[in-house]
């Protein structure tokens, strides 16, 4: 059953828009614009380069590889057709951000 994991400490975040994290041994971009927090799958749709490295636009990073679009809120790519990453809930929690990801298929345990 999927449950809210331990991203890091709030106060890790306080500088910065953008961070890779571990969250059961799954990469997960984080992204912070506005005070809000935004988790994505870290692996662009293209050819699975970290989006957590990409370049970062109010709502939308790009990957710096091929330059394919996200849209950090729904995970819309939006340099191909119908086509979203996997996005993850996050909450600020007391002093700890945390992610939910949602539990693995069994064929990918
Ligand atoms: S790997 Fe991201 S655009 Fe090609």
């Amino acid at each position: 059953m999927s449950k809210w994991e331990k991203a890091g400490k709030l106060s890790e975040f306080e500088t910065g828009y953008k961070w890779q994290v571990e969250i059961q041994n799954r990469p997960v971009a984080l992204f912070r614009f506005e005070n809000n927090f935004y988790a994505i799958r870290n692996s662009c749709l293209h050819q699975g380069f970290p989006l957590s490295e990409g370049n970062v636009n109010k709502y939308m990073v790009e990957c710096p590889l091929h330059g394919w679009v996200y849209d950090i809120r729904d995970g819309k790519c939006l340099s191909t057709v119908n086509r979203f990453t996997d996005t993850y809930d996050v909450r600020i929690n007391g002093d700890t951000v945390e992610i939910k990801l949602p539990d693995l298929h069994p064929a990918e345990k």
